[in-house]
């Protein structure tokens, strides 16, 4: 490994914009589709990882709504999810907050307390083994309806000590942030956090609506922000975490390639961006991998590295002693790196 991928290695970090259903590798599929029961329309690991050329959102969107059929049973969301912590256990993450798709498992008859408490258990067993902290945050699917997101969030209120805030993923699209302004009232009055996806394909209006009518506390993504210059006011002004995942951008033909990433530009602007690696099964890459493939992007400059490092922990929904006490552990390992 060279000097730089070493030091991200070694780096504290948080992962904020991480969906579990998108950690889903080729290999434990084909293992829980067996324990299930299920077929698989892919004959081998190596054809489903041959699948995983997408042009745009909606094509990546269906191989993982298709892929998450697999999980069944509480023990398959630990398993999917302990594989998770243990590949990020060794990337030296310290702190998630994930994503889930209650909507994707409720549907075809999974029940919510199915998904959360298997997810859940594992983040407590990964806590206790691994000293990574952890938040779940449950996404609303925006391709489907105002009624049937107001339904998934009352299925979450008896789970508030499980679920930390409420997000918005899917078709982007077609599906503005408005549709759900209500659901997001009702999310904080009941005392969630609030993070949508906004400004991946969609338009920086959409970015606008997820910060004035939902009123969220950070946009995943966010990548649009860039062609309004009012809006990058505003959230350098506010200070507005944006969760940017690179390998994502490229996978989906968000970002054309790697050297043209916005996220220098984002940094150069005083946008508080942070790395992250939103569906790492599908778009070749865990938290690591973002990191090195945009520091040459940087100069490979380490107090670069560190300050995205920083943004992960101070953008995260965590104690301000918490927030301290990992930014403390960024200070020590650049000093000694
Ligand atoms: N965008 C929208 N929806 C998603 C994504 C994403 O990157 N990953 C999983 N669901
Ligand atoms: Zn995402």
């Amino acid at each position: 490994m060279n000097d730089i991928n070493h030091f991200i290695a070694g780096l504290p970090k948080a992962e904020l914009h991480l969906h579990i259903e998108g950690t889903f590798e080729p290999e434990l599929m084909f293992k829980l589709a067996e324990r299930n029961n299920i077929t698989l329309p892919y004959e081998s690991v190596e054809a489903l990882h041959k699948a995983y050329d997408f042009n745009e959102l909606q094509d990546f969107l269906d191989i993982y709504y298709q892929g998450m059929n697999v999980l069944r049973s509480e023990q398959d969301f630990y398993d999917l999810t302990w594989a998770y912590l243990e590949k990020v256990a060794a990337q030296n993450v310290r702190h998630i907050e994930i994503f889930f798709d209650p909507q994707g498992h409720v549907d075809r008859g999974i029940s919510f307390e199915t998904g959360l408490n298997g997810i859940f258990s594992a983040l407590q067993q990964g806590e206790q083994e691994f000293d990574i902290s952890f938040g779940i945050i449950m996404c609303f699917l925006r391709h489907l309806s105002e009624d049937d997101a107001f339904k998934t969030l009352e299925l979450a209120l008896p789970h508030k000590d499980k679920i930390i805030g409420v997000g918005l993923d899917s078709s982007e699209v077609g599906h503005p942030p408005s549709k759900f302004e209500r659901v997001y009232a009702k999310a904080r009055q009941e005392g969630f956090h609030s993070v949508a996806h906004a400004g991946e394909e969609g338009p920086p209006a959409y970015i606008w609506e997820a910060l004035d009518l939902l009123k969220v506390e950070r946009i995943d993504h966010g990548n649009s922000c860039l062609q309004d210059a009012a809006l990058v006011e505003h959230i350098v002004k506010e200070q507005i975490p944006l969760t940017v995942c690179p390998l994502s951008n490229t996978k989906l033909c968000v970002v054309d390639d790697m050297k043209n990433h916005p996220l220098p530009e984002m940094l150069k602007r005083g946008i508080k961006a942070t790395i992250n690696s939103d569906d790492p099964a599908y778009f070749g890459g865990y938290l690591n991998e973002n990191y090195q493939a945009i520091s040459p992007l940087l100069g490979d400059n380490k107090e670069a590295l560190a300050t995205l490092a920083r943004n992960s922990f101070t953008s995260a929904f965590i104690s301000d002693d918490a927030k301290q006490g990992f930014l403390a552990e960024v200070d020590a390992y650049l000093q000694a790196n």
